[in-house]
């Protein structure tokens, strides 16, 4: 699998479960290919996975939800944005940049505007620009970023992508995120914890990485300790919870028994001090 289908991926899990992605235009990216991929994944990694990326999302919609609610606005910045689809489903008074690789970017332009002429989705102000997080540098990014950021607070969502970069790029990252954010401005933030390295599921998803990339599209496979959040600096952890927790929120009567027993992924919030 390449590193591109895992945003059609995520993208067709939302649509899964819709009453708790709250996601009602992930759909619109579902697709015979991906569809042909998943009932694959479910068996060779976890069954889960579709609604545990929908529990990810639900959090991640109420979090901003809440921040440009109370802010009356402001700019979200999507780092790794995929085929996410929050700016049509938070504020209308966000403007949102959406910042991924040239492929994906270029498709997600070309297709959200063509359903916005449609009517298929409301209008929304949403700048696009690919950038490759492991090739620009600092400077470069913030040169490319600051010039669309024309409302602020400004909240950075960094969603599903980190287990694909190197703990460089991930440093990188999070200092242009302070370079680019005022005080009170938040960071939403996904990654898993080292300890998920000695699950069964886990490995399976290695494996199953290893065993179907055909193109040797090369990427990390990066885990990160609750002390590296604890410690970022100008920031402060406001919140941190995991998808074993938000399971028990979102869907009371779920079976999932142990949090090792799924691909658990935690979700972080920072502010900005
Ligand atoms: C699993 S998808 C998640 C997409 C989206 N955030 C979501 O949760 O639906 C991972 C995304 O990270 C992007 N990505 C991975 N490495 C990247 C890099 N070095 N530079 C820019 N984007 C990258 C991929 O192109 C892909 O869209």
């Amino acid at each position: 699998m390449q590193i591109h289908e895992t945003a059609f991926v995520v993208s067709t899990y939302r649509s899964y479960f819709e009453e708790i992605s709250k996601d009602i235009y992930a759909k619109l990216w579902n697709n015979k290919a991906t569809d042909a991929l998943i009932p694959s994944i479910f068996e060779s990694i976890s069954k889960d996975e579709a609604i545990l990326h929908c529990l990810r999302n639900r959090f991640f919609y109420e979090r901003m939800t809440s921040f440009f609610t109370e802010n009356n606005g402001g700019t979200l910045i999507n780092f790794g944005s995929g085929f996410s689809m929050y700016q049509f489903l938070i504020n209308d008074n966000v403007n949102t940049i959406e910042i991924d690789q040239k492929n994906i970017i270029e498709h997600k332009k070309e297709r959200i505007d063509d359903w916005i002429s449609q009517g298929k989705l409301p209008r929304r102000e949403i700048n696009y620009t690919s950038i490759d997080f492991n090739q620009n540098t600092e400077q470069e990014i913030i040169d490319i970023l600051q010039p669309f950021i024309k409302k602020r607070p400004i909240f950075i969502l960094i969603e599903g992508v980190l287990f694909f970069l190197t703990s460089k790029t991930t440093n990188k990252l999070f200092k242009i995120f302070n370079k680019l954010q005022n005080q009170g401005d938040m960071v939403g933030s996904v990654s898993y914890l080292p300890e998920i390295k000695d699950t069964a599921v886990y490995n399976r998803l290695l494996h199953y990485f290893d065993s179907n990339n055909n193109t040797n599209d090369s990427f990390n496979h990066q885990t990160i300790a609750n002390t590296f959040y604890k410690n970022i600096e100008g920031y402060i952890l406001e919140k941190h919870i995991d998808e074993f927790e938000l399971a028990k929120i979102y869907i009371p009567n779920n079976t999932i028994k142990n949090k090792t027993d799924i691909l658990n992924e935690n979700m972080y919030i920072l502010r900005k001090s």
